[in-house]
């Protein structure tokens, strides 16, 4: 049994924000953002685009490949959703109540889909693989989950703090994740073969959101200066990136007995150009088998891998049999890495 990530899918909000058109708004220059990240533009949401209309785009576009290739309709293949998953720390309502995944359920029409959301903030989509591959694998009558990274940073950004506002964007990505009878060990194996999830729980306070949880609620009547938003310590949290990410290449091709040679490509987090240049310097990684796109869309937390896999999916880059490794790192603080043969 193969647990396959059978079609992708992304979107992204049609406003394309520069960081030319960002340093009017605030004190930073293209030079310095794109010398420190390596970020040249993000898409950022218009106030009435949700989180979860998003996603159902997303899920869309990875509902009509899946359709194309094996010649289904889009609504049988939307019929034959077991779950709906999605990743996000920036659903439409707190708490997830309701969840986001309820409301693309709806949009979808996917009537017979359980539905969850899970919040992991930038490793979501890793532990979202694990987790879709374990519900397939546990239960005999389910084939295929749509598993949907989806986030509106921007709702959650602080915009008079350059510090982080330049680092974020918003956009979703979907798969679609179908249990189907190859191997998935020795000749011809195929699907989710590996993975690493791990966390820190220690480095909480480096990347949080303080206010409007039940810890620090807002309180009636209260005078609030500014609405909940992503408070980071920059410096703390690239040196976890370049740590997290260098050992989870490292043990991922150790534990598959694999070397750098055996992959088609790592698609890492785009949070920074910068940490995954210096996880490539560490550990001699050739530079044309690392995918970035951060320059497009910036950090898009759970939705910047899956972006990137569409990326390269729809570009025609991925051959059947190809291993390619996701890894990433994140809010948590949160990390970890999967191994896939396309
Ligand atoms: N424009 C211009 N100047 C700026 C900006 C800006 N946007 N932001 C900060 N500066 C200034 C600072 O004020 C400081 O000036 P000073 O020396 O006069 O005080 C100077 O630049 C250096 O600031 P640092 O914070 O030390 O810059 P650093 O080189 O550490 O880079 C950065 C900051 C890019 C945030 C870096 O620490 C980093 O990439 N950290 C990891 C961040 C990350 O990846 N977060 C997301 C991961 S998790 C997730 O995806 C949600």
């Amino acid at each position: 049994m193969a647990y396959e990530i059978a079609a992708t899918g992304r979107a992204l909000p049609k406003n394309r924000v520069t960081n030319d058109e960002l340093a009017k708004t605030i004190d930073t220059n293209d030079e310095w953002i794109r010398s420190h990240t390596g970020i040249g533009s993000r898409y950022i949401a218009e106030p009435e685009l949700t989180n979860s209309g998003l996603a159902a785009r997303a899920a869309r576009a990875a509902i009509e490949q899946l359709a194309e290739k094996t010649g289904a309709a889009a609504e049988t293949v939307i019929a034959s959703l077991d779950v709906i998953i999605v990743a996000t720390v920036t659903g439409d309502y707190l708490g997830g109540v309701p969840p986001t995944s309820c409301i693309v359920q709806d949009i979808l029409g996917a009537k017979q889909a359980a539905c969850f959301d899970i919040e992991v903030c930038c490793t979501g989509f890793i532990y979202g693989l694990d987790i879709a591959s374990g519900l397939l694998a546990v239960n005999r009558r389910r084939k295929r989950v749509l598993f949907i990274s989806s986030e509106l940073l921007s709702r959650i950004t602080d915009w008079t703090d350059r510090s982080t506002c330049v680092l974020f964007g918003d956009g979703a990505a979907a798969v679609i994740i179908e249990k189907t009878d190859a191997p998935s060990e020795g000749a011809g194996r195929r699907g989710i073969l590996r993975s690493i999830l791990g966390a820190d729980g220690s480095g909480g306070e480096t990347l949080i959101v303080r206010r409007g949880g039940t810890r620090f609620p807002y309180k009636t009547g209260e005078v609030v200066d500014k609405p909940p938003h992503v408070e980071m310590d920059g410096r703390a949290v690239y040196n976890f990136a370049v740590k997290a990410i260098t050992e989870t290449i490292s043990l991922l091709l150790e534990e598959e007995n694999l070397t750098v040679n055996d992959l088609a490509v790592i698609i890492p987090h785009q949070a920074n150009a910068r940490i995954v240049q210096a996880a490539q310097k560490r550990l001699h990684l050739p530079e044309e088998k690392v995918y970035m796109n951060m320059e497009e869309y910036a950090n898009t937390s759970a939705a910047s891998i899956p972006i990137a896999l569409d990326e390269v999916n729809r570009a025609g880059k991925l051959k059947r049999g190809d291993i390619v490794m996701f890894v990433g790192f994140g809010g948590g603080l949160t990390y970890g890495g999967t191994l896939a043969v396309w």
